[in-house]
């Protein structure tokens, strides 16, 4: 017995599928994909952070080549992308964990495929202070083509052996664009009042479950990462409540987990980052609760600032719903970090670290390269340097 036996309970997702223990690891991009292609430092980089945990989540691959955030971004875009997420889901797989491939798609943010001369396109042309290139507004043809590329992505996470994906409808993906008062600005059905606004994520979903059910296999894990609230300042492109009534419709659709983000959520832009314990302006519960409830016996993940036990706790210590915990950048640093709660060593956990640290525990070049100065020494001059890592800020 343990104070934290409550952590290892296995929980059911959606589908009946059940999960040995209420831990994921969060999905993290690792910049480090050879052209979209998996390399065999992502595989093991990820085979020992999956190892321990209930649901391991691969960082976003891109469903499209219009769709690329940031060069190292993994694909799943082509057919022959297939044989490296084949050995990638197998490593996952290795210590029990359910292997989740993560999906998005980054519309106008899409400056990987800027970079690499590819059309890049968003709702409606709207100016964004951090864009510096031109993108086209979609056409009605190429809204088609995504929802069809999304379940070509899903074929292909089948055929390579995942046992589930995660739909990336949050950070600013082009899903969230499309729900965002702000980014849409359109009028025809993609746009204008919330139904419309909420069409287009509700359009992926459904495409991509035409592929689950070709492939005829019901025990395919569909998880769906939220975004709870979109505000910067004063402009709010969706509150929570809007989300709620997004999510209510995602529900009856059909998902098997659903996952809070929570970088964009209350306190965003503030000195102090949200963490699993934001509460939503205008709301007393926290964002956790408030979805659990909602959810029902769909497990709702939260985490974000999770680098002890007793937070991993208190992250899953709801009255209602069934809860799971993600943790993500302490899993960079201490890939046991489960293990160590479980067998009662969590005073062995590594809660800082260098980038020698880093290359020890095996993270792939090119994500380390995101923490290392110029020289190669100390700490992040990189996009990275904005989710900074303890040790390294
Ligand atoms: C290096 C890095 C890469 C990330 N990439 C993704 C990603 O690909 N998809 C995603 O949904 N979230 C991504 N995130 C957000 C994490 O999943 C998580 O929500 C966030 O780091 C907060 O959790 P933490 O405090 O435990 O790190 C990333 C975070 C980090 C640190």
């Amino acid at each position: 017995m343990s104070k934290y036996d409550k952590l290892f309970e296995k929980i059911t997702l959606g589908n009946g599928t059940a999960v040995q223990n209420r831990f994921m690891l969060a999905p993290m991009c690792d910049d480090s994909s050879n052209g979209g292609k998996v390399t065999d430092q992502q595989v093991e980089y990820l085979r020992i952070r999956a190892a321990n945990v209930g649901v391991a989540d691969t960082g976003y691959a891109y469903v499209n080549d219009s769709g690329i955030q940031i060069q190292g971004q993994l694909s799943a875009a082509h057919d022959d992308d297939i044989p490296g997420l084949t050995k990638l889901a197998a490593a996952m797989k290795a210590g029990g964990a359910k292997a989740i491939l993560q999906f998005s798609h980054a519309g106008r943010d899409a400056m990987g495929s800027q970079k690499y001369g590819n059309r890049v396109y968003a709702p409606s042309k709207v100016d964004f202070p951090w864009v510096h290139y031109d993108f086209d507004e979609m056409s009605q043809a190429d809204i088609e083509q995504v929802l069809d590329d999304y379940k070509n992505a899903t074929r292909r996470a089948i055929e390579a052996g995942f046992d589930g994906i995660e739909i990336h409808n949050c950070n600013h993906d082009l899903l969230q664009q499309f729900f965002s008062t702000y980014s849409n600005r359109r009028t025809d059905k993609w746009g204008g009042s919330l139904e419309k606004r909420m069409a287009f994520p509700l359009a992926v979903l459904k495409s991509l479950k035409e592929a689950v059910a070709e492939a005829d296999k019901s025990d395919f894990i569909i998880g769906w990462r939220i975004s709870p609230e979109e505000r910067h300042g004063d402009s709010v492109g969706y509150d929570v409540d809007d989300m709620i009534a997004q999510t209510k419709e995602v529900l009856k659709v059909g998902i098997d987990y659903l996952n809070l983000s929570l970088n964009l959520a209350a306190g965003y832009n503030n000195a102090k980052r949200p963490d699993y314990n934001a509460v939503p302006v205008g709301h007393t519960k926290r964002f956790a609760t408030i979805f659990r409830e909602l959810a029902g016996n769909v497990p709702v993940y939260v985490g974000t600032n999770i680098f002890t036990a007793d937070q991993a706790m208190d992250a899953v210590d709801d009255e209602k719903g069934e809860s799971g915990v993600y943790v993500g950048r302490e899993m960079l640093i201490d890939p046991e970090f489960v293990l160590k709660i479980k067998e009662n060593r969590e005073d062995e956990i590594v809660r800082t670290t260098t980038i020698q640290h880093l290359k020890d525990v095996k993270l792939p070049d090119g994500f380390v390269d995101n923490y290392a100065d110029t020289d190669g020494s100390t700490r992040s001059v990189s996009y990275r340097k904005g989710i900074p890592l303890p040790g390294l800020d």
